[in-house]
């Protein structure tokens, strides 16, 4: 039925259509290939949007994107969402970034010792995880080579907010004492109790002023989660039940000095205690410059960002990062603090 000469016909048209099927897959491959050159998408998770010292990180996280966009050639497509102060939240938003195929995830962790959940997704689907700000056990961030993590040197913080109040103390104990017993009567105001950076900062603020030679008496404790609002509840109510008593108020971040100084305003107190926080945010070096508070410990916002989008724009590239920035044992970028007084403070409000 078949002539000899339509059935080459017929193979050699199958053998065309074959190697145009093949060209057109290859032509696509390689346009993905071209895509993934020019472009990156970023998931990032925070715990919580109303913190102020995460809200300003933010912020350079997406300045920084815009600069190596434009240093680069490249599109940096940066999504973030809101946890909400929830770990259950803030995993469906992980397992959303995998199902849409992001290229690097970094989370802000809301429960640091709970990572493993969104650790077995992105092993699973082969994509890095940059975790940042609230530090994860090292167990976890060992469990395999694409995890890292982008944060302060934590034990610094603690450390130059007892330096401050050493310094202070050296040219005014006179003044500060009001009891004139030699001692130093002092509040202390705590971030979140399982917070590296809380429980690091309330020990080695206190052990660097007793090393100084200080004594010191602690009236009281509280937990006010870094925040102004309940900070200054705590304050008020110690301002109730001792007042003219304290001496200093030590907090364990900017937003919770600036409550407790809410307090001391609202009270209307003729012989203030003073207030030492940390992190450098905008409203905190206002109050240095005002004279609100002694001096506050710069916390690098703008550098942690950096330090994130350069990793992320490494690994999807994999390219290597800038010489400034280090990875500690492949895994770690850890920024330093700056003491920050009335002496410097112009520099960093610029
Ligand atoms: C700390 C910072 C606090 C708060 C906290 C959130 O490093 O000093 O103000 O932002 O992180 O995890």
């Amino acid at each position: 039925m078949f002539s000899k000469r339509n059935v080459l016909i017929a193979f050699m048209i199958i053998i065309a259509l074959g190697i145009l099927t093949l060209s057109l897959i290859y032509d696509n491959v390689d346009d993905v290939k071209e895509d993934k050159k020019t472009s990156v998408k970023i998931g990032v998770s925070i715990y919580n949007q109303y913190d102020t010292f995460i809200s300003s990180l933010v912020n350079h996280l997406t300045e920084h994107a815009k600069y190596l966009e434009q240093e680069k050639g490249i599109t940096i497509t940066l999504d973030m969402s809101n946890a909400g102060r929830n770990q259950i939240t803030q995993n469906y938003q992980v397992e959303n970034y995998i199902r849409e195929d992001y290229d690097i995830i970094c989370v802000n962790l809301v429960d640091r010792t709970d990572a493993s959940v969104a650790i077995d997704m992105a092993m699973k689907a082969d994509i890095p995880i940059i975790f940042f700000n609230r530090e994860l056990v090292e167990k976890d961030l060992q469990r395999w080579d694409k995890l890292f993590y982008v944060g302060a040197v934590a034990l610094e913080s603690g450390i130059m907010q007892g330096q401050i109040v050493v310094d202070y103390c050296k040219k005014h104990f006179m003044e500060i004492d009001k009891n004139v017993d030699r001692v130093l009567q002092y509040v202390i105001l705590e971030g979140e109790p399982t917070h590296q950076d809380a429980l690091i900062r309330t020990e080695y603020v206190i052990d660097t002023i007793t090393e100084a030679g200080i004594n010191v008496e602690k009236l009281g404790d509280e937990i006010a989660n870094w925040n102004r609002a309940q900070a200054e509840t705590k304050m008020s109510q110690w301002l109730k039940s001792i007042p003219n008593e304290i001496e200093i108020v030590i907090a364990n971040n900017d937003d919770m000095a600036l409550g407790a100084i809410d307090a001391i305003k609202k009270e209307n107190i003729m012989d203030p205690p003073i207030v030492v926080g940390i992190d450098g945010t905008k409203v905190g070096l206002e109050a240095v410059y005002n004279g609100d508070m002694i001096g506050t410990v710069y916390n690098d916002a703008k550098g942690q960002a950096e330090g994130i989008i350069e990793l992320a724009y490494s690994l999807a590239f994999d390219e290597e990062l800038p010489e400034e920035i280090e990875l500690i044992e492949g895994k770690y970028i850890r920024k330093p603090h700056i003491i920050v007084t009335p002496d410097n403070v112009e520099e960093y409000m610029k």
